[in-house]
């Protein structure tokens, strides 16, 4: 009987992105239900994301039993591999067993559309991130559905495999979860021990330090003119004349708040616009209207747009943004006490609690209670 020896079979960073990917996973998951914290969620996919990454690379470049070449098995190899657990026992594989190897190419393929879903959402639906200003809201919406699906297909997959690292565990009477985290195996046989990789890890290791600080250093620098994360999309469209003659009264309701039939038919009543006579000339006139058409709700830049247009009949024209069901709903759980407070006083006064109200993106974590 040959005696079995304590041997390396994972090295270090195969063992911290492996950890780090679920770690990466289960943020994210929890964070996917509260646009509040977007931030965090859209932190930990990028994690995800740059985790998978690196992986193909070292799938190519790692030790031996990371490198994809030493699990790439047939499907004719898996289905006998699954068909031998209800034999007399299974055949005894150091690296990855070919159901465990086909699970890890579907979790890295499915983690890639993840991401790259994850990115068109953002990019479409937030204007933020790495696409933002290249897709609109219309765009990305079929992708949020995707994005979803696959991160349940994701957690489908993670429990399958987790069942089948214990019942290997059992079958084998190794502890397979230890054995990811110390990266040692009881081999009998030859096979080579592979080498730590410690500078590779530790390099991992730093990134991942240096862009937890980057992340965090976006709450850090947040003060009491600046309370929210700014908006990283491209800036809405600004007019000069616009913000003159419409913010002398109230806010200058940015044009992606209404549709296009709402802009127009507020010009039309110019010398009656809620009492009062704005006394634009025709020029004037002209030219806000024009930038009013340009930037209104249908041009769907942000997601308020999106959704005012949406909400909006096509044979209505509503003359107040306070007027239209998504605007409503949003604002149905505001007490009348919060309403009256002096520093509210009307529903249209927006700035009271949309610290971006101005720029007329109206983000959600730049959204605030006057307490
Ligand atoms: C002379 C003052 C005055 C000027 C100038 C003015 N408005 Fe108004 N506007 C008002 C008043 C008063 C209301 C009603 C506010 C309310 O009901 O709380 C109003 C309401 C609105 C509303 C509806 C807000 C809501 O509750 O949804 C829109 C949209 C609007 N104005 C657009 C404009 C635009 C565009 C311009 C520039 C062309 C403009 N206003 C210029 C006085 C003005
Ligand atoms: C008294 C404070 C208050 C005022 C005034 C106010 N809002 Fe809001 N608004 C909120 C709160 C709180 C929410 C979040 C509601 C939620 O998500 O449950 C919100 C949500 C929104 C949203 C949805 C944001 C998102 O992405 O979910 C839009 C768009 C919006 N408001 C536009 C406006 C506009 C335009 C005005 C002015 C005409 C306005 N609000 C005035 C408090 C206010």
């Amino acid at each position: 009987m040959v005696q079995p020896k304590k041997k390396r079979v994972w090295d270090l960073p195969t063992r911290l992105f492996h950890w780090l990917l679920v770690l990466a996973f289960a943020l994210a998951w929890a964070t996917y239900d509260d646009s509040r914290h977007l931030d965090i969620h859209t932190i930990s996919g990028y994690t995800f994301f740059a985790l998978l990454l690196f992986r193909l690379v070292w799938g190519v470049v790692g030790s031996h039993y990371a490198r994809f070449s030493e699990f790439n098995y047939t499907p004719g190899e898996v289905l006998s591999y699954l068909h031998s657990l209800f034999g007399d026992g299974t055949k005894y594989y150091i690296g990855h067993n070919p159901a465990g190897a086909w699970a890890i190419f579907i979790l890295i393929t499915l983690g890639l559309l993840l991401s790259t879903t994850g990115l068109i959402v953002l990019g479409g639906e937030e204007q933020q991130g790495l696409l933002a200003g290249y897709i609109s809201f219309d765009q990305s919406e079929p992708f949020r559905m995707l994005h979803e699906m696959i991160a349940w297909g994701i957690l489908t997959l993670v429990i399958v495999h987790v069942s089948g690292v214990i019942i290997e565990s059992l079958l084998q009477r190794e502890n397979l979860i230890g054995a990811m985290f110390r990266g040692t195996k009881w081999v009998v046989g030859e096979s080579a021990m592979v080498p730590a990789h410690r500078l590779i890890a530790s390099l991992i290791f730093i990134s991942a330090i240096i862009w937890g600080g980057l992340s965090l250093n976006t709450y850090l620098i947040s003060s009491d003119d600046q309370p929210y994360q700014p908006f990283k999309g491209p800036s809405l469209a600004m007019n000069d004349l616009w913000n003159e003659e419409c913010g002398a009264c109230h806010l200058a309701f940015h044009p992606s708040l209404l549709p296009a039939r709402s802009w127009q038919y507020l010009f039309t009543q110019q010398e009656n616009h809620f009492e009062e006579d704005l006394m634009l000339d025709e020029e004037t006139l002209s030219e806000l209207l024009n930038y009013a058409r340009e930037n209104s709700a249908e041009k769907n830049k942000t997601e308020a747009a999106w959704k005012i247009n949406r909400s909006v009949m096509k044979n209505e024209r509503p003359l107040k943004i306070t007027s239209i069901t998504y605007w409503k709903e949003k604002h149905s759980e505001i007490s009348d006490a919060i309403w009256q407070k002096k520093s509210v006083q009307s529903k249209s006064n927006c700035g009271a609690c949309h610290f971006d109200a101005e720029q007329g993106t109206f983000q959600d974590s730049a959204m605030k209670i006057p307490d």
